[in-house]
């Protein structure tokens, strides 16, 4: 059901890419979109193999989960603080003394970072009530279960330039990119980086974005108006009206200056244990949108853009029908 081909990439670690061809070769038939599946490449690293994938097409969901997708740096830590809170009846306490990482676990990490032990068995012991579950994987290589059963899904999109700038710091201070922004770029726009095809994952989402479970928002959508987003958020997610003074104590929790300056609302400490990074690595680095603007070259912006066109017109959109002007 799932077929993978090498690819050459300029990563620290082998890449691999994956197809889900579904029981029929037609492509997974549970995601409620129709179209060419044989198109649907996802780039991954290879320890992400296809019985890894097969583990992942099995796992048992629950009717209270709650899943946070994302391209990675999409601000996924961002939402996951905000949907964890909503799902547990605003406890700050705990939300302040444990990482948003750790209450919401990410579903297919152990094939991303080889520091953690085994994820998916972490996600099925995981007892909270409702389970908040994180993945960066595209919309046909979740498990079917989340659409079979009606998950709720919380997708969360970021313009594609602010990504790349995002991906590029993070990734090098990992160490996993030992190359220049512009190479990184090159990567990038030819789906070598992990997770892409980058758009292929926005707009399945956002062509899903009027489904019953799906809860569709982007990161320039909660920087321009995050009361907006909250109350959204809190609908779709059944829990009950904030007053106005809860709104407030919300919103600055979720701050960017306080989640930095919070030891546990900001992963950089906890990221150090998993393996030796730089000291000046900070995973809350800017939080704006519109970083490229002054960290891209004008030929990184232009391959980026180029992408961007080539890849929406199929579908009648631009970039800022679904990101506003950013
Ligand atoms: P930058 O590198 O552009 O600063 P993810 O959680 O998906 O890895 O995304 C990380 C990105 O989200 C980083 O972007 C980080 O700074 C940003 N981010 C995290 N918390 C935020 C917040 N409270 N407000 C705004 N941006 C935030």
């Amino acid at each position: 059901m799932y077929t993978s081909r090498p690819i050459d990439s300029s990563a620290s670690s082998p890449r691999i890419q994956l197809q889900c061809k579904g029981p029929n070769g037609s492509g997974p038939e549970w995601v409620p979109l129709k179209q060419d599946w044989s198109e649907r490449w996802c780039t991954l690293p290879d320890r992400f193999t296809e019985d890894y994938a097969i583990r992942i097409h099995d796992f048992e969901t629950r009717d209270s989960d709650v899943f946070v997708v994302t391209f990675m740096k999409a601000g996924t830590t961002w939402m996951q603080e905000l949907a964890w809170l909503l799902l547990n009846k605003m406890d700050y306490e705990t939300a302040k003394s444990s990482y948003a990482m750790h209450r919401s676990v990410f579903l297919e990490e152990s094939a991303v970072n080889p520091a953690v032990p085994d994820s998916i068995s972490l996600c099925n012991k995981m007892k909270g009530n409702p389970r908040l579950i994180k993945s960066h994987l595209p919309a046909q290589l979740l498990p079917p279960q989340l659409w079979k059963q009606g998950r709720k899904i919380i997708y969360m999109a970021r313009n594609p330039k602010d990504i790349v700038v995002s991906q590029y710091h993070f990734l090098t201070g990992f160490g996993f990119w030992q190359g220049s922004l512009d190479e990184f770029v090159d990567d990038f726009v030819a789906d070598k980086v992990s997770f892409t095809s980058y758009w292929a994952h926005v707009i399945d989402f956002y062509r899903m974005r009027d489904e019953e479970n799906i809860f569709f928002v982007t990161y320039e959508e909660m920087s321009r108006n995050l009361g907006d987003v909250i109350k959204r958020l809190s609908l779709f997610l059944g829990c009950k009206e904030l007053s106005e003074n809860e709104m407030d104590k919300l919103i600055n929790h979720l701050s960017f200056k306080n989640m930095k300056e919070s030891k546990f609302g900001n992963p950089t400490g906890l990221m150090k244990t998993y393996r030796k990074i730089g000291d000046d690595f900070q995973f809350m680095r800017r939080g704006i949108v519109g970083s490229f603007k002054d960290e891209l070259s004008s030929e990184g912006k232009e391959k980026i853009d180029q992408l961007t066109y080539t890849f929406l017109k199929e579908y009648g959109l631009t970039e800022s029908d679904i990101f506003g002007e950013v």
